[in-house]
């Protein structure tokens, strides 16, 4: 009998599914009414000579029957700690939820490039106003009022005498009227113009380079655009200088590099200084010569990165973008 109950009582608390059926099996057992209590009443039926062995089987039953009870209270206790942990947990070497953070635009690149290149030979890098005056856009810069740069047409003027640069070169000036020669600047920046097709933006990037010191020659010039474009394009580029004409320098040269894969391409602007120009910031041009370039930083950035048509770097279409 006592082995039929202590079987039931085994199976019936081992699957107590939580805290509540485990308290009415406790009632059911040990509680006043319950099974235990109902054999320990039953002991005056017993013949006197079978109560000791009776009683003790009654006291195993009971305690058999708490340590079920405790065993699966624990069990129970940890299965409920163990879903809670569940719930809770994080795996820590997952990476963390990262915010997508942008990139440099290509013309930003080459602007940067740039600059690293000139500072690493010695230069400075000077800014200068978008919305300038005719007088540092041109006057100074030897460019009398037939030039075409100066036409309505081809420039935005505010008023009759002040416009969005066409150029960087006013830097050249403002930088002159501000320092004493030696002086190796360059200016990047953004330029206007009435253009727009698919090499001309109307507002596009340029990189003014101006050199002052004594004996400075087209040799200087040469070597400081030929070392620039082996550090911006690579070891292969080879740079030539074709006759032009600029007013604020004399010679002038338009400037082409070569790529393999592409040939020839035109970069940029330079020459000597005019001494003209020298004489309108105050320097003496017996004694003071020099060089200045102007490159268009789009342009190079095309170059460099392969890009057809030179809109793709305003359209801000970032299927474009990210790939540079
Ligand atoms: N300012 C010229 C341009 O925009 C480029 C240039 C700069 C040429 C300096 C010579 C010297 O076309």
């Amino acid at each position: 009998m006592f082995e039929d109950i202590r079987r039931e009582a085994e199976n019936e608390i081992n699957s107590a599914k939580d805290m509540k059926s485990l308290n009415d099996l406790r009632v059911k057992y040990l509680g006043k009414k319950g099974i235990v209590s109902q054999l320990m009443k039953k002991i005056k039926e017993i013949p006197p000579q079978e109560r000791k062995e009776y009683g003790k089987s009654v006291n195993d039953l009971k305690s058999f029957v708490e340590k079920l009870l405790s065993e699966r209270r624990e069990q129970l206790e940890e299965e409920e700690k163990r879903k809670l942990y569940e719930r809770l947990w994080v795996d820590i070497t997952l990476p963390g939820a990262r915010r997508k953070v942008g990139h440099n635009h290509p013309v930003m690149k080459v602007w940067r490039e740039i600059e690293e290149i000139f500072v690493s030979m010695g230069y400075e890098v000077v800014e200068g106003p978008e919305i300038e005056d005719t007088w540092h856009n041109f006057d100074a810069l030897n460019t009398p009022e037939w030039h075409p740069a100066r036409d309505e047409h081809d420039s935005f003027y505010f008023s009759d005498k002040l416009l969005l640069r066409t150029h960087t070169s006013p830097v050249q000036i403002r930088t002159m009227l501000a320092k004493k020669p030696p002086l190796a600047i360059i200016s990047p920046g953004k330029v206007y113009r009435r253009d727009y097709d698919a090499t001309h933006l109307p507002v596009f990037h340029q990189c003014e380079g101006l050199y002052v010191d004594r004996n400075v020659s087209v040799t200087h010039l040469k070597f400081t655009l030929e070392e620039f474009a082996r550090r911006i394009f690579g070891e292969g580029a080879r740079v030539r200088l074709k006759p032009s004409f600029f007013p604020f320098t004399e010679p002038s040269f338009e400037v082409d590099v070569y790529l393999e894969g592409y040939g020839w391409l035109e970069i940029l602007g330079a020459g000597m200084v005019d001494p003209e120009v020298f004489k309108s910031v105050g320097y003496d041009p017996e004694e003071w010569s020099g060089f200045a370039f102007g490159m268009g930083m789009d342009r190079i950035a095309m170059i460099k990165y392969g890009i057809k048509d030179i809109r793709e770097l305003v359209r801000n279409d970032l299927r474009f973008l990210r790939n540079y």
